[in-house]
């Protein structure tokens, strides 16, 4: 089963970017932490970053080989109808993640445009959040082959 893990603009920069709310942990060692995750879980992901909302919707048009997204679409969560609609249109199950917990924050960040089109969201719990989302996108695209 593959997975794909994609994250939104200034995630590169995590690790040396507003470290009181997204920690200290690069995204090379977030990365690292979901490889062997899905190592035990025994899934293959493909992990992406992207500063560009065409780039992420490219990224979902082109993911029909996986059986479910994990995506952090960063500040595109709350103003990207686009990312939306790409998610709506592929109907490959995705986990919305966050590392921060959005409805803590500024009003702004308390809208996801994505999340009535995702399966499910995971908020707040750190790079943890990443960590969970795999386990849940795991979860539904067995159950999904489950009933198919
Ligand atoms: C974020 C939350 C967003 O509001 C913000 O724009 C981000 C990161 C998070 O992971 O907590 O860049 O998606």
């Amino acid at each position: 089963m593959k997975i794909l893990v994609i994250n939104g603009p200034n995630l590169n920069l995590l690790g040396r970017r507003e470290n009181d709310i997204y920690g200290t942990m690069t995204l090379d060692d977030i990365n690292a932490s979901i490889e062997n995750l899905a190592k035990e879980l025994n899934v293959e992901v493909t992990i992406s970053q992207s500063n560009h909302e065409g780039e992420i919707v490219d990224m979902i048009h082109n993911a029909k080989d996986y059986a479910a997204l994990v995506i952090n679409p960063a500040a595109y969560t709350h103003t990207s109808v686009a990312i939306r609609d790409a998610i709506a249109a592929v109907e490959i199950p995705a986990v919305e993640i966050h590392i921060s917990n959005i409805y803590k924050r500024e009003e702004f960040r308390h809208k996801s445009l994505i999340s009535p089109v995702a399966h499910g969201q995971v908020s707040g719990f750190g790079p943890e959040s990443y960590l969970l989302g795999l386990r849940a996108a795991v979860s539904i695209a067995n159950a999904k082959k489950g009933n198919s």
